[in-house]
């Protein structure tokens, strides 16, 4: 087996693409000073980081099912680098949408909600869970940009082409 399967292939590539939407949506939102218009926007980045749990929970478990590829290094410790690095992306994907729906819970943002009611809205900087769902995405844009520069180390200094073990066209 030289790359991961079809579909954890398409499900890596989707959770990238909704992860991009989540966090538009979640900037917009915080930075937006129209109510209505961050009414209608809740919905969505909620539904977006709902659905990137559940897309990561089904991955995990087509992963184990399907098998992974070999390891692609020759050095055992840099294997184990890229495992650890993969096991934290999953960890802090599922960190940041249960930090999501805490601040969701906590902060009265779905009574707004229900009421349709701008005025409702939440001063977020008071609500706990919210740092929690800051430092969470700020520890998976940390992990992101790692895993970004090893593929592009593999791609353009090791040349082994790692891209295609994540690849969804098939090569074998
Ligand atoms: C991977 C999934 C997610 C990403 C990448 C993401 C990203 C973001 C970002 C970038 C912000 C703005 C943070 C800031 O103030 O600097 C934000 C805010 C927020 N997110 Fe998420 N989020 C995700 C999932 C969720 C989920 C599942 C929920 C709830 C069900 C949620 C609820 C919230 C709330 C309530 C805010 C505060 C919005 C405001 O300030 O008006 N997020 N998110
Ligand atoms: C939100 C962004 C991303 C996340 C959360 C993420 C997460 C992951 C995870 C968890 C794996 C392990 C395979 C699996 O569990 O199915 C993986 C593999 C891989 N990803 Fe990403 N990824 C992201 C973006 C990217 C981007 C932008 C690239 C390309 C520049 C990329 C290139 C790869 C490659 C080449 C592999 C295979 C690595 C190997 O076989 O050792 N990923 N990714």
């Amino acid at each position: 087996m030289k790359q991961y399967s079809k579909r954890t292939a398409i499900m890596h590539w989707l959770i990238f693409l909704l992860v991009i939407a989540a966090f538009y949506f979640g900037h917009q939102l915080d930075e937006s000073k129209d109510g209505a218009q961050k009414l209608s926007m809740y919905p969505l980045h909620f539904l977006i980081g709902d659905l990137i749990l559940l897309l990561v929970l089904v991955r995990i478990y087509f992963r184990k099912k399907d098998g992974e590829p070999a390891p692609a290094n020759a050095n055992p410790l840099l294997n184990k680098l890229a495992a650890a690095t993969h096991g934290l992306l999953n960890i802090a994907l599922i960190a940041v949408v249960v930090s999501g729906m805490a601040t969701a819970a906590t902060s009265g943002v779905i009574d707004a909600l229900k009421a349709n009611d701008p005025s409702l809205i939440p001063d977020f900087a008071t609500v706990g869970a919210k740092g929690y769902h800051e430092l969470f995405i700020g520890i998976l844009l940390l992990l992101v940009a790692f895993h970004v520069v090893a593929t592009l180390y593999h791609q353009l200094v090791v040349k082994d082409n790692l891209l295609r073990r994540i690849m969804i066209k098939r090569f074998d």
